[in-house]
């Protein structure tokens, strides 16, 4: 079965075929996020316009790409996100996915963007996620562990009380003058410390890693850093090692969390999704805390490009959640949970 999905949920515009859920034949992808480097942030107008601008174009560049079919007529069906995100972007996204089914008379999935960032791990893979599993999804804006029994049946855990991971990364950055978005500035900041500094030397609080439930909170780390950046003489060099130990206890956090629970509702599986999993550290730490607590576990980092924002996992997920539903009855949701 072939699925396009369409993703506009916040900066990226993007389209994918994905054959039976797992065979990415096409996915392109086209990012505001450069205009919003100099805002230090996401401006929703500025992301909505250039959605509009790009939705067809890029659609048309996957239905191209798979090279082995000649145009959308012999797709199966459409997946769109419908939520949760930026409404104005959002909204571009579903309304042409809806008039993309009323046209081909295809069945359309509506998709939850944040189950959709765990199915990067069922494409282009030898092996395939084993259930249970321990989803743990780390974005721009969430924070979120999940104990998933089979596609579609799922429990959450617990989830960040205040800032997301990813968003502690970009504010984070912010005040160091590192840039937007702030995780890959920060991990390529922390990439040229050398040698590492000592674990005991302006040691980062973990927050929230002393006690027994799932939850997260990121909120109090960026005041800690913001404390650190008034005590130093020399920033640029200081600005390096903050970021190394920024990097340090997000990651700490995440990892030993997201154990605890695989440990606690015996897994077979770990999957790590959403932005934040393209982050190198959080990958080295996860193989090699695995690898001497937990070595039966099998551990889903997928490739960076599919960790961000894309729309292939939107298809896969339509596949493995197959519930179409009238177009007249999709609906964009900026506030949709999980
Ligand atoms: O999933 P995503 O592309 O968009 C949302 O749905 O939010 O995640 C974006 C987040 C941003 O906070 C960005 O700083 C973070 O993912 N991110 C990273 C890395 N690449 C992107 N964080 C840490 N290390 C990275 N290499
Ligand atoms: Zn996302």
């Amino acid at each position: 079965m072939l699925i396009l999905g369409i993703e506009t949920s916040c900066d990226e515009t993007a389209a994918a075929v994905v054959q039976d859920g797992v065979t990415l034949l096409s996915s392109a992808v086209a990012s505001s996020e450069e205009f919003h480097r100099k805002y230090g942030g996401i401006f929703p107008e500025v992301a909505a316009r250039e959605q509009v601008k790009w939705i067809l174009p890029v659609i048309d560049e996957a239905i191209k790409k798979t090279k082995t079919i000649k145009d959308a007529q012999e797709i199966d069906a459409l997946a769109v996100t419908v939520g949760p995100g930026l409404i104005g972007s959002l909204l571009i996204g579903v309304e042409t996915a809806k008039a993309l089914a009323l046209v081909l008379k295809k069945p359309i999935i509506p998709i939850n963007h944040l189950i959709a960032h765990f199915y990067a791990a069922w494409l282009d893979t030898p092996k395939q996620p084993q259930f249970p599993l321990i989803g743990l999804l780390a974005s721009g804006g969430h924070t979120d562990l999940i104990l998933m029994k089979n596609h579609g049946q799922y429990d959450w855990l617990g989830g960040t009380r205040d800032d997301a991971g990813g968003e502690c990364f970009d504010k984070t950055a912010r005040l160091l003058g590192l840039g937007y978005p702030g995780g890959p500035a920060i991990q390529a900041a922390a990439e040229t410390v050398n040698p590492k500094p000592s674990a005991t030397t302006q040691r980062l609080p973990r927050p929230m890693l002393d006690q027994d439930n799932f939850d997260f909170s990121f909120s109090g780390l960026k005041t800690a850093v913001l404390q650190a950046t008034k005590k130093v003489s020399s920033p640029e060099k200081t600005a390096q090692e903050l970021a190394h130990e920024i990097q340090e206890a997000i990651t700490d956090v995440l990892v030993k969390k997201t154990i605890r629970a695989a440990e606690k509702y015996r897994v077979k599986t770990i999957v790590v999704g959403g932005g934040v999993a393209a982050n190198k550290r959080l990958k080295e730490k996860f193989q090699s805390t695995l690898s001497h607590q937990l070595a039966d576990t099998a551990l889903f980092v997928p490739p960076p490009k599919l960790c961000t924002d894309n729309a292939a996992t939107i298809a896969s997920c339509a596949f493995f959640n197959f519930s179409p539903i009238p177009w007249q009855k999709i609906q964009a949701d900026a506030g949709l949970s999980l």
